[in-house]
C-alpha cells in the first residue's frame, strides 16, 4: 500500500474552539504581537512546538497508575532508568524536569568564562547556559546547513574541518566538552548520519575532548541514518540508536521531545567525577537523585514512551506524515527548507519576504500573519530569536525561518491539510505584510517574553 497511515486509533478526543479573524486580531494586541502571550485555547492549530506535546499513549496513561512516589530509591526510577540504559547505556542517569534543567547543571558544573562549547548548533536554551557560564557558544554546521535550499541528506552535519580548526584555535584545555545535536533543531531538524558522529568523536579523541550528545531527537535521527546512509537499511532502530550512543560519553535529553512524554529529561554521562557534581547540583536545584524534579509517574510515562518512540511503524508515519506537510507546502511555492527535516516544517521568511529586512524580523511577521489568517501557531526561529549577542549588539541570523513543528501523534491529516490551506493563502498575500519591531524586551531568551509591534511606515 502506498498510504502511510497513523498506526494508532483514537481513544480520547479535545474539542478545539473555532476563532474569527477580528477574534485573532484582537488576540494579538492583547499578546504585542509575541505568539508565546497567546491563550492556547485561542489557537486553532498549535505548531509552536513539538516539545511536551506528544498525544501519550494508552500505555502510558496505565503506566501513570504504576508510578511510586517515594522521596528515594522508587521503582519508578529504576524501572526508567533501565528504559534509558536500553538505548543509552550510559555509567551515570541523572533525571531533570526538562532538557534545559539537564543543560543548566551541566555547563554550571564543566563551563566557566574562559571556556568554548562547539556544537552543529546549539539550541536557544543549550546557547543560553553555555553564555550564562561567560563561555562561548560556536555553531559549526556543515555549509549547506545554512542554506534552506540547498539538498543534503545530513544537513545537520558537525563541519569536521572547522571543528578541528576551532579547537586549535581555542585550545583544547579550553573546551570542555564538544556537543552534538541530533536532530538539529535550530537548523531546520536536519539529521545527523552515523559516519558523521564517528568522525566528530575521532576529532574530540585527538584533542582529548568529551563528546556529548543533545538527544531530544534521537529517534528521529536514528530512522533518517535508516532511510538514507548506505548500511543502515537493515539494521533495526534500536541497534541504530545504540550504535549512534556508543560514540558519545554523555547526553543531554528533554523527554518531551522523543521521550513521548508532556514533561521530563536527563542529563547521563560516564565521567564519574562530573557526575557526583552535577548530582549534587541536581539536588540544589531540582531534587534528590532518583526523581530530579519529576514525579515517579513521569518516570514511568517515560520510560514506556522509550519502548514506543523506536517502534518502526511509528517513525514511518511520524517522518511521513512531516514530509506530506513539507511536499504540499513546497508544491505551493512557498520556499521552505529542504529536504524536510523530522519533526518540523521550516517556511524560509527571508526569502519568502524579501521587501522585510532581517533587523525587522520577517519570520515573526510571517508567523503573526499565519495566526491571523487562520489561527495557526508557528514559531520565528531567526533574528528575533538569535539577533541579540551577549554584549547587547543585535545583528541578522544565520536565516530567518519560521518553525511549523508538529506534535507527536495529535493532529490529523486533515487538519494538516488546513494549516497548507492557511499557508498558501497567507503566501498570496505576502508583499502586504509588514516589518515588525522590539518595543520591549529582556537581555536573553527575548523572543518568550518581549513585545512587538509593526514597524511605524512600513
Ligand atoms: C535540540 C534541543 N535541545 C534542548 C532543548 C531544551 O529542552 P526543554 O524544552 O525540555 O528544556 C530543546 C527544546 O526544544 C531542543 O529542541
Amino acid at each position: 500500500m502506498k498510504t502511510i497511515i497513523e498506526p494508532f486509533r483514537i481513544k480520547s478526543v479535545e474539542p478545539i474552539r473555532m476563532t474569527t479573524l477580528e477574534e485573532r486580531e484582537q488576540c494579538l494586541k492583547e499578546a504585542y504581537y509575541n505568539l508565546f502571550a497567546l491563550h492556547s485555547d485561542d489557537v486553532l492549530i498549535d505548531l509552536l512546538t513539538d516539545s511536551g506535546t506528544s498525544s501519550m499513549s494508552a500505555r502510558q496513561w496505565s503506566a501513570l497508575m504504576e508510578g511510586d512516589e517515594s522521596y528515594a530509591g522508587s521503582p519508578s526510577f529504576y524501572r526508567f532508568k533501565a528504559a534509558v540504559n536500553k538505548l543509552m547505556p550510559f555509567k551515570y542517569l541523572i533525571p531533570a524536569h526538562q532538557g534545559r534543567a539537564a543543560e543548566s547543571i551541566l555547563f554550571t558544573v564543566v563551563a566557566d568564562a574562559t571556556h568554548s562549547i562547539p556544537n552543529n548548533t546549539h539550541f536557544d536554551t543549550t546557547r543560553a547556559n553555555v553564555e550564562a557560564q561567560g563561555a562561548e557558544a560556536a555553531d559549526l554546521v556543515i555549509e549547506e546547513g545554512r542554506h534552506p535550499e540547498l539538498e543534503h541528506p545530513f544537513k545537520g552535519n558537525m563541519d569536521i574541518q572547522a571543528l578541528d580548526q576551532f579547537i586549535r584555535d581555542r585550545g583544547p584545555e579550553n573546551i570542555p566538552l564538544c556537543m552534538l545535536t541530533v536532530t538539529n533543531n535550530s537548523g531546520g531538524g536536519q539529521p545527523v548520519s552515523m559516519e558523521n558522529i564517528r568522525q566528530t568523536r575521532e576529532v574530540c579523541d585527538r584533542f582529548g575532548i568529551p563528546l556529548f550528545i543533545d538527544a531530544c531527537r534521537f529517534a528521529e535521527n536514528a530512522w533518517f541514518i535508516k532511510l538514507r546512509e548506505p548500511g543502515y537499511q537493515d539494521r533495526p532502530v534500536i541497534e541504530i540508536v545504540r550504535e549512534m550512543f556508543s560514540y558519545a560519553d554523555g547526553c543531554t535529553m528533554s523527554a518531551k521531545k522523543d521521550g513521548l512524554a508532556n514533561i521530563g529529561g536527563w542529563l547521563a554521562m560516564n565521567n564519574e567525577d562530573w557526575a557526583v557534581e552535577c548530582r549534587n547540583r541536581l539536588i540544589l536545584t531540582e531534587g534528590f537523585s532518583t526523581y530530579g524534579g519529576l514525579a515517579g509517574r513521569d518516570l514511568e510515562a517515560i520510560a514506556v514512551g522509550l519502548e514506543e518512540v523506536v517502534q518502526e511503524d511509528y517513525l514511518r508515519y511520524r517522518i511521513a506524515s512531516t514530509q506530506y506537510v513539507a511536499r504540499h507546502i513546497a508544491a505551493v511555492g512557498v520556499p521552505i527548507m529542504k529536504p524536510a527535516g523530522g519533526h518540523a516544517v521550516y517556511i524560509d521568511a527571508r526569502k519568502l519576504l524579501p521587501h522585510i529586512p532581517p533587523l525587522q524580523y520577517p519570520g515573526q511577521s510571517l508567523a503573526v500573519e499565519l495566526y491571523k489568517q487562520g489561527g495557526i501557531r508557528g514559531c520565528e526561529i531567526g533574528t528575533a530569536m538569535f539577533g541579540l549577542r551577549p554584549d547587547g549588539k543585535e545583528e541578522p541570523a544565520h536565516m530567518d525561518l519560521v518553525r511549523l513543528a508538529i506534535p507527536r501523534r495529535m493532529y490529523t491529516q486533515s487538519q494538516m491539510d488546513y494549516v497548507v490551506e492557511v499557508v498558501q493563502e497567507v503566501y498570496e498575500k505576502r508583499e502586504q505584510l509588514r516589518g515588525m519591531r522590539f518595543i520591549r524586551q529582556p537581555p536573553a531568551l527575548r523572543h518568550f517574553t518581549g513585545r512587538f509591534d509593526y514597524v511605524q511606515g512600513a
